[in-house]
């Protein structure tokens, strides 16, 4: 919509008196939040800082526990950190754990309308992580939903923008069936789709999922908040020991969703170390109580990721649809990264063993790097096991390449056309055959600068 003239200044004025709740626009851009214990204050902050800097709009606030001091004091200074810094947060209750609405009902109803609570449409965003397939002795599940959340809110006066993660519900993707059956929803966010499944081999990440639930959720009326992550590994014992690729799964998604155009979009996770697709930080006393996730997160930092993802997400809520247009904000930006161990390692020495899913990992060194749209002669040169492995040209927009990985060090560079090297990046963790100590599947992030 373009405007000129008194009738832009009418307009926005009446908007003005309108937005007490501003981002009504869609194309809000999240990423998942596990609440944990938190240290103090400056750890919101720093994290809610850096989200605004890539620029993300909200944190979807993953909660597991309601009332515990341990969680709403770490809530309350998030919103703190969010209010003090124009940034947004709504929730996303983990009905994975969480019994049934009305014990978090409570938290959602003192924080709905915070300044810092994320609205969409003037109605407070909320979320879930499944929960499709529980009906709080109603009926169905939708009936569980609309009476336990939305009617207990509407005598309250509050009506939430219901976009849950229902992948629980027993269909195989969200099609017109689910949105007939669960008229509670506004909309869905399909966790699932963010990855392959193990049993896919060594498929690269489809989006046909994606694209039944858009159009699905479009012809109910509905929007699709669409997964954007970059693997799922996770190794705490016997009963959570996989690994989803990985690779290139982080750029692949970029492009699906640029292609897609989805309503929303969110990133899995900020913060979850426990399954590796974490590209915020990682506080040490946030898992000093999980050894097991320590022992494959401490030392692998993923924050190099941020500056592939910051571009992106410029271009997206630009309306970008393709690759090319994911330009950097300078000369170029970029990350690549790598896993420390070969799949064919044998992890004798971990009572876990390799995670279900290693079969479906590839020992390569992914990269992805941007360029502007003027960009012409700039090649990567990829070294690996100290020896130049590959040099590879490019062009304007999102470069993803992969490159057969040796054991050892390993570097990228970015050299001009007129020879010079304008950005580079080098391992601080070798890559190993194997291992006497833990089967980290998990990857090394290295930011090309
Ligand atoms: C995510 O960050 C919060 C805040 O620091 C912390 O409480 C939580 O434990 C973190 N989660 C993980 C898995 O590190
Ligand atoms: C996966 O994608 C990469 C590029 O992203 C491509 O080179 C490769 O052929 C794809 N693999 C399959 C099985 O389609
Ligand atoms: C591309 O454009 C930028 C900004 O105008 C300029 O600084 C840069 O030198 C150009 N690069 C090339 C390779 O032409």
């Amino acid at each position: 919509m373009r405007l000129s003239g008194s009738s832009a200044l009418a307009l926005l004025s009446s908007l003005a008196c309108l937005a007490g709740q501003a981002n009504a626009d869609l194309k809000g851009v999240f990423a998942h939040y596990l609440v944990g214990s938190m240290g103090g204050p400056d750890e919101a902050v720093k994290d809610v800082q850096d989200a605004k800097a890539i620029g993300l709009d909200a944190f979807a606030l993953n909660v597991q526990d309601a009332s515990a001091s341990w969680s709403t004091s770490a809530i309350q200074l998030l919103f703190d950190a969010a209010a003090a810094n124009d940034f947004k947060l709504f929730f996303s209750f983990d009905m994975a754990v969480l019994d049934q609405p009305s014990t978090f009902l409570p938290l959602f109803k003192q924080y709905q309308n915070n300044p810092a609570y994320y609205y969409h449409d003037n109605r407070p965003f909320v979320s879930t992580f499944d929960g499709g397939a529980k009906s709080f002795g109603a009926s169905s599940p939708n009936a569980g939903w609309q009476s336990q959340l939305k009617d207990a809110l509407a005598s309250s006066g509050i009506n939430p923008f219901f976009v849950p993660d229902f992948d629980d519900y027993g269909g195989a993707t969200y099609d017109a069936a689910f949105f007939s059956n669960y008229p509670v929803v506004d909309g869905v966010l399909s966790w699932e789709a963010a990855w392959p499944e193990v049993n896919e081999g060594t498929a690269n990440v489809s989006s046909a999922k994606d694209q039944v639930a858009i159009q699905a959720a479009h012809a109910a009326g509905k929007v699709y908040m669409m997964p954007l992550s970059s693997l799922q590994f996770k190794h705490i014992d016997g009963g959570q020991n996989w690994y989803r690729r990985g690779e290139l799964n982080l750029p692949e998604r970029i492009a699906q969703v640029l292609e897609l155009q989805p309503d929303f979009v969110e990133i899995i996770t900020w913060n979850d170390s426990g399954e590796s697709h974490y590209i915020g930080n990682c506080w040490p006393e946030a898992i000093a109580g999980a050894p097991a996730i320590q022992a494959y997160s401490n030392g692998f930092d993923h924050t190099g990721w941020q500056a592939v993802l910051a571009p992106f997400i410029t271009a997206y809520k630009n309306g970008a649809t393709s690759i090319s247009d994911v330009t950097p904000f300078g000369e170029f930006a970029g990350a690549f990264w790598y896993r420390t161990l070969l799949k064919s390692a044998s992890c004798s020495g971990d009572g876990l063993g390799k995670p279900s899913g290693s079969e479906n990992a590839e020992d390569l060194i992914n990269i992805a790097v941007l360029l502007p749209a003027n960009t012409s002669g700039v090649n990567i040169n990829v070294y690996s096991g100290g020896n130049l492995v590959s040099t590879l040209p490019t062009t304007a927009g999102l470069n993803m390449a992969a490159v057969g990985i040796k054991t050892g060090a390993q570097k990228v560079e970015l050299v001009n056309s007129a020879g010079q090297v304008i950005g580079a990046g080098s391992s601080t963790m070798d890559v190993a055959a194997d291992t006497s100590g833990v089967c980290n599947f998990n990857y090394q992030v290295v930011h090309i600068a």
